[in-house]
């Protein structure tokens, strides 16, 4: 069958045709909104590399995942700024550090009506800006391990539903998932940054996170990009190690390798939307270059298209007001 008796055209008449027909719909409940919590900041400040975006004070956390959970969004991620860092990062496990007290808050106020997860990582409270413990110049593995147990822990105490681990340590799932146990805490879930590139598009982040490495970079934990069967083989172990979810990091460049984990694993996937990929949009648009809704939308569609179950995104609470 082909032209003149196949039209293919038929089904894109009319906006009810092409939507009853749509198969894959970006929803918010399928969106992960990332909070940064700020001990220094008195109000929320602006960052300058990601319009729209804001870090906040503790006081405010809360007032911000109502605005999320008011558009539909079911989930955050926090992120800490300390008030002081230090060689090995001791503020990532205080207990009255600035994200165990916003999980707590954000439990007290939500209960299950919202997943509150949060990131397993070092860079935002060690001063050389890495994401482990650094021995003459270098960052060691398995000292880092050790550090990342009692950041998760700390994460669980104060009521985390899912632990994020983003450190890029071999092993870091294992030893987190052993730790959560013996502290009886099974039931806590870990969504694993599995597949974490060394990637341009995180500048925003790291200065909304104050976490630039103050030497080298990250390329000795984080990934190269040339190559696929890398990915397969941080997520396989991963799975091995216990997570529950994996993740692909950035989104837009990896579209394939979200497919490959969707393909080939069949577990829960998620994508991070990251601080380069927002600043991209909201720059063009900002320009009158793009459109940011049709543009957002269409890029939170191909990110799902491609396999992801989550998506992590700064423009999780915008979709909402978009697809009405
Ligand atoms: C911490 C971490 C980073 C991001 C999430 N967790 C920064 C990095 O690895 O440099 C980046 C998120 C984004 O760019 O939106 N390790």
């Amino acid at each position: 069958m082909s032209f003149p008796s196949v039209r293919m055209r038929r089904l894109r008449r009319t906006t009810a045709m092409r939507e009853i027909l749509q198969g894959v719909k970006v929803h918010p409940s399928n969106l992960v909104y990332p909070i940064f919590v700020d001990e220094n900041a008195k109000a929320p400040i602006p960052i300058t590399a990601m319009p729209d975006y804001y870090r906040l004070p503790l006081q405010q956390v809360v007032a911000e995942a109502r605005q999320a959970v008011e558009q539909g969004v079911k989930a955050v991620i926090l992120f800490g700024l300390p008030s002081k860092k230090d060689e090995t990062g001791s503020s990532a496990f205080a207990q009255d550090g600035a994200v165990q007290k916003a999980i707590g808050e954000l439990k007290k106020e939500f209960g299950g009506e919202l997943v509150v997860m949060a990131d397993v990582c070092l860079c935002e409270y060690t001063t050389h800006g890495h994401c482990g413990i650094v021995k003459d110049g270098e960052v060691v593995n398995d000292l880092t391990l050790e550090v990342l147990q009692k950041v998760a822990v700390s994460q669980a105490q104060a009521g985390a539903d899912v632990v994020a681990p983003s450190a890029m340590m071999d092993g870091q799932v294992r030893f987190i998932r052993d730790a959560l146990d013996d502290a009886g805490f099974s039931e806590v879930a870990i969504m694993a940054y599995s597949v974490k590139y060394a990637s341009g598009f995180y500048g925003p982040f790291r200065e909304a996170a104050e976490c630039s490495p103050q030497f080298g970079s990250r390329k000795s934990y984080q990934m190269g990009y040339g190559d696929a069967a890398e990915a397969l083989r941080e997520m396989e172990l991963d799975l091995n190690e216990g997570a529950d979810v994996i993740m692909v990091k950035p989104a837009l460049a990896y579209l394939d390798i979200i497919h490959l984990a969707k393909s080939k694993f069949n577990v829960p996937v998620a994508a991070y939307n990251v601080s380069g990929e927002y600043a991209m949009v909201k720059a063009a648009a900002k320009n009158g270059w793009i459109d940011e809704k049709a543009v957002v939308l269409e890029l939170l569609t191909a990110i799902k298209r491609a396999g992801s179950d989550l998506i992590i995104t700064y423009f999780a609470k915008d979709v909402k007001s978009w697809l009405c």
